[in-house]
């Protein structure tokens, strides 16, 4: 049975986030979310990463941003042996709520356009689509873009 729990990573997770990301974000594109620039974006004061784990292993994982007007989703993925159990969904609204916390009501990511199941994830999750941007993923493949203002739900509360 799996105990899943969400919490901070440490620079020591860094490695498996990034080779997790390799496999299930980056598949059959260049590896541009490298151990180095995992690293790189938890350094950053203006940034949270966050891990779903089952006991030592990893289950899932969230990088974000957070800017003078909204937060950045950079990185998101869920192993392909958790999926459909909610990590992802709870990894999203981590960074909601932190964002909204934050005063920021706005939260945006790009998502390959040939993750139809992504996109479906994001739009299940009340994301809309924005924008097409051509070449985003290392002049291969398009990006669309992606945001969810988070007025609406700040008020239904
Ligand atoms: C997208 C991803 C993060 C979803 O993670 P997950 O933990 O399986 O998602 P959840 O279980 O929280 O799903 C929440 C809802 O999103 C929708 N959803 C999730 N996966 C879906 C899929 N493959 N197809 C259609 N809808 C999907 C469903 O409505 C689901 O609710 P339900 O299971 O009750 O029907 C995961 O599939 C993944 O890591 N994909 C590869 C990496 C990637 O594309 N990352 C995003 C771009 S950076």
């Amino acid at each position: 049975m799996s105990i899943i729990t969400l919490g901070p990573a440490r620079m020591g997770d860094a490695p498996a986030i990034a080779h997790l990301s390799r496999d299930l974000v980056e598949a059959d594109l260049p590896w541009s979310w490298t151990p180095r620039r995992v690293a790189g974006l938890m350094r950053q004061r203006e940034s949270a990463a966050v891990i779903a784990r089952d006991r030592n292993r990893l289950a899932g994982f969230i990088l974000a941003q957070y800017g003078d007007e909204s937060a950045h989703i950079a990185l998101l993925g869920v192993a392909n042996e958790y999926r459909r159990q909610g990590i992802g969904r709870l990894l999203v609204q981590w960074v909601e709520e932190t964002a909204m916390v934050a005063g920021l009501f706005l939260v945006r990511l790009e998502v390959r356009a040939i993750k139809r199941d992504a996109r479906h994830f994001y739009a299940n999750l009340g994301y809309r689509e924005i924008d097409r941007v051509r070449g985003y993923y290392s002049g291969i493949e398009d990006a669309i873009k992606m945001s969810r203002d988070l007025r609406a739900l700040s008020t239904s509360k």
